[in-house]
């Protein structure tokens, strides 16, 4: 008998752990023959620690469990929730980069060959560098880190840029809050990501790679390194990529939790051992990037969608989508929400179809006030605005930002002024210091959003102008963006400020 559990951080975090000690130890009182596979989270975080058994028919899954219910598991006494595959969370996904997480050990390579892994990569080799990213422009797929730039169009200005070396950085910076897909898939499918890094190598013409991981994720750092070294035995990376005489060799940097560092070019010279501080674009990573050298830089999720892409054609991605949104979107979902985790779905879903059919909405039961998309420089969503779909133009036509995917509920307890002021107090706190706008207004914008919630009402053109001025004037995405989150909290919600609509206008 099989026994599937997961390692990944979060079921870990609900004691996933000692229900795996609980079924060793009670198998072997009960003298059954089990082998506890531990595997990556299927998403589904509400039900963790989620406990799948395999027998003939397949998986049926229990969940959530305490180490007091595995008796119950080998008595046949818990009631099982069926296959993942029919819960209505998971069967109404579309799982592409998501397709083994959760059903294969991540560090067992025959595992993720049986399950369809290098197959992609055995299709790119057989193609020229220009077929490969032709291959990925007709996929559509764009960076899943936030900015949704077309990846092949990023992928065709490093391969035509002359140059001795190029590279290829992989950004596992994962800073968004409620954000935690890259961390999930390093830790469940850390093969894929490789893979990715490997075709993106061969389509460019780059033959090193940085994966440049943040130090707060020492599981998936752990599972990443122990990756790497069966790659390389297994002939994915080193000097003979799969006998095609082509090398590619990958080694792992660990970030020390600026929030910044995820920015691209922070996150270069932090690579160069230097402070991370924001560099002037351009020249675009792209033209001169590490060390100088043309260098892509994506984002985890965008390079481990890359072996999937190949291996079942760039139609087979692109005819899921609307718009300019290809694909599917891996979204996360947390804060005062019943079923948090991560959903891999198709873009066009609505918000609502999201917090009310994924999610069940709040865990408080009590009504959503405020949904925040994309990290703590995304804008606060209206429960009116929840219909919008998910897609890149549709988010920016009503002010929003789809980011790196992270949707975090608040329910009619939240005080957003308290949330404008968290923005403003974040950039502060993070701000590489390098442009005026951010490094001084975010201090000031924490201090005028003080002023107004005391009562002085002269500080909201002051707060507005401040933003004007960050939003055109600051150098990178943080001091840039901060305004969106705290001019969203002031336009939709003005009494949380202490003000009558007509004063926060
Ligand atoms: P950007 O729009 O400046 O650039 C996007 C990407 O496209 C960059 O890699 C850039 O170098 C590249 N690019 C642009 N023009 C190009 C061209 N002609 N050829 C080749 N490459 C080109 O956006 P930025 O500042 O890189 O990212 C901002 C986004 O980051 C925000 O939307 C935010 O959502 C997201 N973000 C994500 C975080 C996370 O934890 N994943 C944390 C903070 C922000
Ligand atoms: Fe640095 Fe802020 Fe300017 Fe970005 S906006 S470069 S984080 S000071």
């Amino acid at each position: 008998m099989r026994i599937f559990i997961s390692l990944d951080s979060a079921a870990v975090a609900l004691g996933a752990d000692d229900v795996a000690e609980a079924v060793e130890r009670e198998a072997a009182a009960r003298g059954v023959e089990a082998t506890i596979v531990r595997t990556g989270s299927r998403g589904l975080v509400w039900l963790e620690p989620l406990v799948e058994i395999e027998d003939a028919e397949g998986r049926r899954a229990y969940g959530p469990l305490s180490s007091g219910d595995v008796a119950g598991l080998f008595d046949g006494t818990l009631p099982s929730l069926g296959a993942v595959e029919d819960i209505a969370q998971f069967a109404a996904q579309t799982r592409f980069t998501f397709a083994r997480c959760g059903r294969i050990d991540p560090l067992s390579f025959s595992d993720y060959v049986a399950h369809g892994g290098v197959t992609g990569l055995r299709r790119a080799l057989a193609m020229s560098a220009s077929e490969r990213v032709e291959e990925v422009k007709a996929s559509g797929l764009r960076g899943r880190g936030g900015a949704g730039f077309p990846t092949g169009i990023k992928w065709e200005t490093v391969r035509t840029a002359e140059a001795d070396r190029k590279y290829i950085v992989c950004n596992a910076d994962e800073g968004d809050s409620g954000t935690f897909a890259d961390r999930m898939l390093m830790e469940g499918d850390p093969f894929s990501l490789i893979e990715g890094m490997v075709i993106a190598g061969l389509a460019v013409g780059a033959t090193k790679g940085f994966v440049y991981l943040r130090s707060e994720y020492p599981v998936a750092l752990r599972i990443m390194a122990q990756a790497m070294e069966i790659a390389r035995a297994e002939g994915l990376i080193g000097a003979d990529v799969l006998g095609s005489g082509i090398g590619f060799e990958l080694e792992i940097r660990e970030g020390a939790g600026a929030y910044v560092c995820g920015e691209e070019t922070s996150l270069l010279n932090s690579l160069e051992g230097k402070r991370g501080v924001v560099r002037a674009k351009p020249p675009l990573p792209a033209i001169a990037g590490l060390f100088g050298k043309p260098t892509v830089v994506n984002n985890v999720i965008t390079l481990a969608a890359v072996p999937e892409i190949f291996a079942r054609g760039a139609a087979a991605y692109a005819d899921i989508g609307i718009g300019r949104s290809r694909g599917t979107v891996t979204l996360q979902l947390a804060g005062n929400i019943k079923n948090g985790g991560m959903f891999e779905i198709a873009f066009g879903t609505t918000l609502r179809e999201v917090i009310d059919n994924f999610g069940g909405g709040t865990a408080s039961g009590r009504p959503v006030k405020a949904a925040q998309v994309g990290g703590p420089l995304g804008a606060f969503l209206r429960p009116d605005q929840f219909d919008v779909p998910l897609g890149y133009e549709e988010f920016h036509e009503i002010g929003g930002l789809i980011g790196h995917a992270g949707v975090v509920v608040f329910d009619d307890t939240t005080d957003m002024g308290a949330l404008a002021r968290f923005a403003m107090e974040f950039c502060a706190v993070e701000s590489c210091g390098k442009c005026t706008p951010c490094r001084i207004g975010a201090v000031r914008g924490v201090e005028t959003v003080d002023r107004i919630r005391q009562g002085d009402e002269t500080a909201v053109p002051l707060l507005r102008d401040l933003c004007e001025t960050m939003r055109d004037g600051s150098l990178c995405a943080l001091g840039g963006f901060t305004p969106y989150p705290v001019l969203s909290a002031l336009d939709g919600w003005p009494q949380d400020f202490g003000l009558a609509r007509e004063a926060a206008e």
